[in-house]
Parts: C-alpha cells; sequence; structure tokens
C-alpha cells in the first residue's frame, strides 16, 4: 500500500478495521464501513456530512409538497405527479443509507456547527445519483459515453506508458473509470471529496442493488409518463476487481507516498479546482517519468476568473513544474445522456497528457552545455512518397526504457547534431541556419531535459 499520513507524511500501513494509525506520529484515521477519510478535522467533515444529507432530505419532502399543495390545479396530470414523487423517494432511501453509517461519528455540538452549506446538493435530484446512474444503470447512452472515455484513457496509456504498476483517479466519482481500468493495473487507487460519491462507489465494490429514478420532472421528456424513470443500478454482474483502494480526500493534501504512482488520471475533474492549488501534488505523487492524463470539459461551474484557467495557462504551469507535455487532443462527448430525455450536452473534452520528469537543477543544463549521447535510442519513420510529396504517418523515437516520443522529427534533427563537442547553443544555430528555423533553447529545454532524465543524453 502506497499511504502516507497527511499530519506527519511518513509512509502508512492502511489495514481494514475501524480505524487506520500512522505508526510514526500515532494519528488514527476513521475508516467508515471501510472507507478509509483522510482528512484533516475529520470528525468536522462526517457531521457537516451528516447535517447536508438531512438538509437535502428536508429539502427534498419540501419540494414534493410544493408540487402536491398545486396539483389540485391539474387533477388529470396527478398520477405523474405521484410517480415523480415515488421516484424522489425511492432516491432517498439511499441516503437514509448514509445517515446510518454516519451517525456513529455523530455529536450534536458539532451538528450544531456544521458547515453543510459546503455540501449542500443542489439540483434537488442529486448530482451524485446521476453520476451513479451514469455509471451503473447499464443504460446504452450512458455505457456509449463511459466506453468513449475510457477507449481515450486507454490509449493516452497505452502511447506514453509502459508500466502498469499503479494508477491514482483524482475525483474519481462513482468510479466507473476506476472499475474498468482495474484489469490493467496492479494496484487501482480513487479518491473524492464527496462522501456520497466515495460510498455509492463502495456500495458497488460491495455488490449491492439499488432501484434508482432518473428524475427529469416536466421538462425536455415527450411524455409524463417519462418525468421519471425506474432504473436497476448494480455492478450489471462484471466480476469485482479486488486490487481497488476507495477513499475519501482532498486532492490539495494526497494520502499517498511521493513517487508512487506510474499514472495521475484526471477525468471530468480539471475544471473542479485550479490546478495550481495540487499541481505540487500531482507531481510529488507520480513517479518519474509517470504520466498525468486529462480528459473533461473545461467548464468551471463557478465564475471566478481568478482561477478559471483555460487550457492554454494549464500548459504553461505543468511546463514550469517539471513535466514534459506529451499530448493534447479534443473529442467531443455527450455527457449524463438518457434516452427518454428531449435535450443532450456535448462537451468538447480537452485530451492533455504530461509527463514528469526529473527536475533539473537549473544551474546544470544551460545553453552554453556540451551533451552527448549516452543511451541507444532508435527512430521509426513510416511515409507515403508520391508524385504530390512526402506524407509522413509517424516518426518516432523508441527509448531504452521502452518510452517513445512521437512526432520526433525535429528532435531527431537536434540529435544528429548533438555530437559531445559543440555546444546547444552551436547546435541550435546549426538546426536554425540547416532548416530555416528560429528554436530558441528555452523550445528545446524540457525535451532535453526528459532526454537527460531518461539517460539518452548526458553532459559531457
Ligand atoms: C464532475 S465530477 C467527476 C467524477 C468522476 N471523475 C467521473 O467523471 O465520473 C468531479 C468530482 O470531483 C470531486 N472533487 C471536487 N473537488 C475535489 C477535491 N478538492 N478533492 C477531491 N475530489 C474533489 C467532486 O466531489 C466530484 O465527485
Amino acid at each position: 500500500m502506497a499511504f502516507r499520513c497527511i499530519s506527519c507524511q511518513h509512509p502508512m500501513i492502511h489495514s481494514i478495521g475501524n480505524s487506520v494509525k500512522c505508526e510514526n506520529c500515532d494519528r488514527s484515521y476513521f475508516v467508515v464501513n471501510g472507507t478509509p477519510i483522510f482528512l484533516n478535522d475529520e470528525l468536522a467533515y462526517l457531521n457537516d456530512n451528516y447535517a447536508s444529507i438531512q438538509t437535502h432530505i428536508a429539502n427534498t419532502h419540501a419540494h414534493i409538497r410544493i408540487g402536491e399543495d398545486s396539483f389540485y390545479l391539474r387533477p388529470e396530470r396527478i398520477e405523474y405527479f405521484r410517480q415523480l414523487q415515488d421516484g424522489f423517494l425511492a432516491n432517498l432511501e439511499l441516503y437514509d443509507n448514509l445517515l446510518t453509517e454516519l451517525a456513529p461519528y455523530t455529536n450534536p455540538e458539532l451538528i450544531a456547527k456544521a458547515d453543510y452549506l459546503n455540501f449542500v446538493n443542489s439540483p434537488i435530484k442529486g448530482k451524485e445519483i446521476n453520476y451513479f446512474i451514469r455509471d451503473w444503470s447499464g443504460l446504452e447512452t450512458c455505457e456509449l459515453e463511459i466506453s468513449t472515455i475510457v477507449k481515450i484513457l486507454r490509449n493516452c496509456i497505452a502511447n506514453y506508458s509502459n508500466s502498469r504498476g499503479s494508477i491514482f483517479f483524482a475525483g474519481s466519482g462513482t468510479g466507473r473509470f476506476a472499475f474498468e481500468l482495474a484489469n490493467d493495473f496492479d494496484q487501482v487507487y480513487c479518491t473524492d471529496l464527496s462522501f456520497r460519491m466515495v460510498k455509492f462507489f463502495d456500495y458497488i465494490l460491495k455488490e449491492e442493488k439499488f432501484n434508482l429514478n432518473i428524475l427529469s420532472g416536466f421538462s425536455n421528456v415527450y411524455h409524463p409518463k417519462d418525468v421519471t424513470r425506474e432504473v436497476a443500478v448494480s455492478n450489471q454482474n462484471k466480476l469485482t476487481p479486488t486490487n481497488i483502494t476507495n477513499f475519501v480526500s482532498d486532492i490539495c493534501n494526497i494520502p499517498l507516498q511521493d513517487n508512487s504512482m506510474e499514472v495521475f488520471a484526471s477525468i471530468y475533474f480539471l475544471d473542479c479546482l485550479n490546478v495550481e492549488f495540487y499541481i505540487e501534488e500531482i507531481y510529488r505523487v507520480l513517479k518519474t517519468d509517470g504520466i498525468y492524463v486529462n480528459i473533461g470539459p473545461i467548464g468551471y461551474p463557478g465564475g471566478n476568473f481568478i482561477h478559471n484557467l483555460l487550457p492554454s495557462e494549464i500548459k504553461p504551469i505543468f511546463e514550469r513544474q517539471g513535466f514534459l507535455i506529451e499530448f493534447e487532443d479534443f473529442e467531443e462527448i455527450p455527457y449524463m445522456n438518457f434516452d427518454h430525455e428531449m435535450s443532450t450536452l456535448i462537451h468538447k473534452n480537452w485530451i492533455f497528457v504530461a509527463r514528469k520528469t526529473a527536475k533539473i537543477k537549473l544551474e546544470e543544463l544551460k545553453i552554453e552545455s556540451v551533451l552527448k549521447i549516452n543511451d541507444t535510442f532508435y527512430t521509426e519513420r513510416r511515409a507515403q512518397i508520391s508524385d504530390d510529396g512526402e506524407n509522413v504517418f509517424f516518426n518516432r523515437i523508441y527509448f531504452a526504457n521502452g518510452n517513445t516520443y512521437e512526432d520526433a522529427d525535429l528532435f531527431i534533427e537536434i540529435l544528429y547534431r548533438i555530437d559531445g563537442v559543440n555546444s546547444l547553443e552551436k547546435v541550435i544555430s546549426q538546426i536554425n541556419n540547416d532548416l530555416d528555423l528560429q528554436l530558441s533553447f528555452d523550445d528545446i529545454k524540457p525535451h532535453i531535459e526528459r532526454f537527460i532524465t531518461n539517460k539518452t543524453l548526458k553532459f559531457t
């Protein structure tokens, strides 16, 4: 297990019981029915959650009452309203389960002080229920959404990582992506700050089954009978993997050891909070050469322009931290697409892969540095040559450690000119002359750093 204590940063053994204890500083963490809570002030957190769930239940009842009070005006529709009402009430049973789990940790004083607004669930139908249904109902449109994202994630991993030790899912929600990738990795770690999300995934891992309802209401459906749809939520008879560790924590203080993960997966998460708040955590938990993969929209729900960073601003943040940007692309994917609803949101998702490179002391790599080839590497180029000229399909470098470097045309030219005699300044000037370019040292520096890190190049 790759855990570390969030108080003293000492490695920690996680054993399933009522608590996890750090042997170094004696700090213990609650484990709520198998779910560890790695947070500062977790007792306040659990009480805040209890109060917020109670509020959610009360708000839902109030919502139903308001509807009920006005339905004498449209008696012919009452059966559909009753159907919706039953759907709301059935979904609330899931929240009752959560209250039962939290009850042993409640304390009247903390409940009275609860900061439950932090966890208020709006809209009333419950955002996490929608994720739960999308992930675990087996509905065709939802399965298509999941499988499209899983395919992209698998491609990114296949192209940029050749190691299958541990993967970490940040803001993992109700866990479907972690579940899907479990056979690809030895260990899967997933975390979310939402107690509800983490618990729902836990129910799936414990092979529980639920009847839940898609609560569309009287809008965007064709017939009043569609105001609610009952669905069966379960692991859909998939084999439950045993290598998943699912826990509550804040991405700004991840309870995982340094250099412990091969892949850091951020699926529909990057626009939850400013990545500057946890970029150091991403760097810390990844192994050198490990990859960060983002797939998702950049649709910040709140409107804070100071923190709502955009892709072109996010990329330099990764580079400054010591990441090399490997890949970016966009793909349109429908979001929470329920067949009977008459509108669909389509996100143009940003797919972005960055590799952690070892930080090289700045004074070490300079424009005056003289480098030489240290370890053999291989190149592969496939092109079609015809009357119309050349059409290059790929031009790739294979490193001795098995990783690849794509679109390597320019870098192969640079490597040809690195000879253990000429400084990088000379190499850049030669290449600019030969190919009529205007490359600067800053343009090639992160790439050179990667080649030094993986020992393909070394200083003379
Ligand atoms: C849009 S949802 C996506 C969930 C999941 N990745 C998926 O695609 O199914 C974003 C998730 O990030 C979680 N989250 C937000 N802030 C977080 C934080 N500081 N630390 C951990 N998780 C967080 C939310 O609770 C929510 O479950």
